[in-house]
């Protein structure tokens, strides 16, 4: 049997966490889905279920300790194990540094890296004892290397998830779990597209040439990265933090140079 692998924010129709559910799906794994939209929940497990995978779903705030061990607790009760957690869910919420409210701190804080550091404590225990297991967190090209103006809190929270990989690969790697990061360039997905709390499709737009690979990403792209972290094939990497951008870190400027 396939391993068992817990996706949170898996919903979205054009988001990393249901592209990462999809192609885990054709690969084998048996999925526990997890997010805040019910509906968009039932149709990705639909989906998976498609493509032949066992796949259940659980309402779950990733900001809420009691909804994680709830909904962990109900994978680890179905399937036995977890072998895997890829923490994806995440928010982007504009606003300028001096109006940020404790309320707007502690939102994206508890979500973005709260739900990493959530999740992983509710999947840890299992993997330990079986010295075995792949947790991959979210981050993003505006935790490291970039900033990100009027997204403070965001950025805090995604370089906060690097430091939080890199020290939990080093005290669990001895014990064979494998702990690693994937930072998303621009892709193609309700955030991103969001112009408001984001780039929009007419600031992606405009990137593009800044892109060496010359496109936006799509979820798939950093589906492949994820998998690959979950899988065999990634089996001496830990404590890594992937960029998968397209190259746009490299900073080419070629667009500005040639006028
Ligand atoms: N799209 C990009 O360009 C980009 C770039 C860098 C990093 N990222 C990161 O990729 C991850 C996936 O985002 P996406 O781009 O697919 O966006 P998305 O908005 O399409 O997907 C985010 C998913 O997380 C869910 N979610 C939001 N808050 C939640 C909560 N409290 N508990 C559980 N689920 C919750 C949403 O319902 C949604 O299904 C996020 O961590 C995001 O910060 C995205």
């Amino acid at each position: 049997m396939g391993p068992v692998t817990v996706i949170t924010g898996a919903s979205s129709p054009v988001g990393i966490g249901r592209a990462t559910a999809l192609l885990l799906a054709e690969q084998g794994h048996r999925l526990a889905l997890l997010d805040v939209d019910e509906d968009g929940l039932a149709e990705a497990a639909k989906l998976c279920r498609d493509l032949g995978a066992e796949a259940i779903t659980a309402r779950c705030d990733v900001s809420s300790t009691s909804n994680v061990d709830d909904a962990i607790g109900a994978a680890l009760a179905h399937y036995g194990r977890v072998d895997c957690l890829v923490a994806n869910a995440g928010i982007a919420r504009r606003k300028d540094f001096v109006d940020l409210t404790d309320a707007d701190w502690e939102e994206t804080l508890s979500v973005n890296l709260g739900g990493v550091w959530r999740c992983a404590r509710a999947v840890l225990p299992g993997m330990l004892e079986r010295n075995d297991g792949s947790i991959v967190a979210v981050s993003s090209l505006r935790g490291y290397p970039w900033g990100w103006a009027h997204h403070v809190h965001y950025s805090a929270s995604k370089a906060a998830i690097e430091g939080l990989v890199r020290a939990l690969a080093v005290e669990v790697g001895p014990r064979g779990v494998r702990v690693n990061g994937v930072s998303p360039g621009f892709v193609r997905t309700n955030q991103s597209l969001d112009p408001v709390n984001s780039a929009g499709e007419e600031g992606m737009r405009r990137s593009v040439g800044y892109i060496p690979l010359r496109r936006i990403g799509e979820p798939d792209d950093i589906a492949a990265t994820i998998a690959f972290l979950c899988s065999a094939a990634g089996r001496y990497v830990a404590g890594q933090n992937i960029l998968v951008d397209g190259g746009l870190t490299l900073g080419d400027l070629s667009p500005l140079e040639a006028g």
